[in-house]
């Protein structure tokens, strides 16, 4: 059987998982293409440039093999697809950031020149509805001289989450394949065949980014609302956390993304829903839900500090003790992460900051630079007037005796995960 071509722009989470996976498959050929050189070297090194369980074994078996990273473009003329999958930063007033996509289209334009086989583009990035008909296919076209009928476009969001990337797109719960022509329709089922049993969805190129974006939208609604109900769920001296369970418990909600807590973090909830805001009110909307689910999310850090000085006080030349920087368990992304704003409140404050993550201190040394990082828990926390748990980490659950070096035992999570009986939470 002949090799599938396949070259992946953008060596991000989306790219690279990706790549890692598609490489599992055996009649794959895959080249990685960035323009980060130092990125590309990691990977040609068979590592993952950030951490993702499971990924490193995966770049051990097949770099070098069937799975290649380069900084140039030229496998696009051999290929018979090519995926998308660079970043699509917010700007400052929240609109979207395309120049990357703008960038990798032109280049692949340039590279498809050469290429003489009915190639398929595959958009992998989360850009806002219409970009892929409107930005990116002209570009394309133009750059590359060639027809619309010579190349195949597909709209293929991605829905996998960090720190269980791999499984996410290996078990997908769907796959949603957008193209506005009925025999591009195949290209991808054919490649992801190996996936079992998973429902197809059929749309239109914008249907497609559009289910993106509202997916996103909606999990973190889910989120807020909990927050929402956790807050009043606090004042009532109700555990939210039983609350939301029994909720869940309803077919048409659903368990999951109802954990209240300190706010979702992470490079994709916030931006997206600012992009959706922006391109709503581009459009006459005025979406309030999406403005309110931010607007509680910006508020729950404020609040675990304000529990925190009800139980302790003015916190100027206290020590606090952050457990978890990461925005969520599992990855050493603090993009969006709720540690940050606390950080940056209790500092404000006067107070002084001990810290400890399993993962995440190189990423958050950049950002703060100046305070006391830990190798355990322990070290972190002694002589501390408070602790404050910001990350789900699994290995926080067994603490117990490592609070009784704390000078005063505060502790507070912002989210439910220690077994330790002597804690408050922020909305339980
Ligand atoms: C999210 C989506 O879940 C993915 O489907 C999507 O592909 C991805 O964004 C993206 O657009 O790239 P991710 O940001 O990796 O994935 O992480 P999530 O697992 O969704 O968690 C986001 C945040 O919500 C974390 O800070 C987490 O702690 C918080 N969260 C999650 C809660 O506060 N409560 C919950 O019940 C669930």
């Amino acid at each position: 059987m002949s090799k599938i071509n396949i070259s992946i722009v953008g060596a991000g989470y989306v790219g690279l998982v990706t790549g890692a996976c598609l490489s599992t498959h055996n009649n794959t050929n895959i080249k990685i293409i960035d323009t980060d050189k130092e990125k590309i070297k990691i990977i040609n090194n068979k590592k993952s440039p950030f951490y993702e369980p499971e990924l490193d074994s995966i770049l051990q078996k097949h770099v070098g093999k069937n799975l290649k990273a380069t900084t140039r473009f030229t496998s696009i003329s051999s290929a018979n697809i090519v995926f998308i999958c660079v970043g699509t930063p917010q700007n400052p007033d929240g609109s979207t950031n395309l120049s990357f996509i703008k960038n990798a289209a032109s280049s692949i334009g340039t590279a498809l020149q050469n290429n003489t086989l009915h190639c398929t583009i595959v958009v992998k990035s989360t850009v806002p509805p219409k970009t892929t008909e409107n930005i990116i296919i002209p570009i394309i076209l133009s750059e590359s001289r060639k027809l619309k009928s010579e190349l195949s476009f597909i709209m293929n969001p991605e829905f996998l989450r960090e720190g269980r990337a791999i499984e996410d797109f290996m078990n997908p719960d769907r796959i949603i394949i957008g193209t506005n022509k009925n025999s591009d329709k195949k290209v991808l089922e054919n490649l992801y065949n190996s996936l079992d049993m998973i429902p197809y969805l059929y749309v239109k190129l914008s249907e497609a980014e559009m289910i993106k974006y509202a997916s996103n939208a909606f999990l973190a609604t889910k989120i807020s609302l909990s927050n929402e109900i956790g807050n009043i769920c606090k004042k009532l001296n109700i555990n939210s956390n039983i609350v939301m369970t029994g909720v869940g418990l309803d077919n048409r909600i659903g368990q999951m993304f109802l954990k209240p807590g300190v706010g979702f973090g992470g490079s994709c909830f916030q931006k997206d829903i600012l992009a959706l805001i922006d391109t709503a009110k581009k459009h006459g909307e005025n979406p309030l839900i999406l403005q309110s689910v931010l607007d509680t999310n910006i508020a729950q850090p404020t609040r675990i500090i304000l529990l925190l000085e009800h139980l302790i006080g003015n916190v100027k030349d206290k020590k606090i003790t952050i457990l978890g920087l990461a925005f969520k368990n599992d990855t050493d992304d603090i993009r969006e992460s709720r540690s940050i704003p606390v950080i940056r409140e209790l500092l404000n404050k006067g107070a002084i900051i001990s810290a400890y993550d399993p993962m995440a201190m190189n990423n958050m040394k950049e950002q703060f630079p100046h305070i006391q990082y830990c190798d355990t828990p322990e070290e972190a926390l002694k002589n501390s007037d408070g602790c404050l748990v910001m990350t789900e980490w699994n290995e926080f659950y067994k603490l117990n005796k490592e609070f009784n070096v704390m000078k005063n035992k505060i502790i507070i999570e912002g989210r439910k995960i220690l077994s330790y009986k002597g804690a408050k939470g922020i909305c339980w």
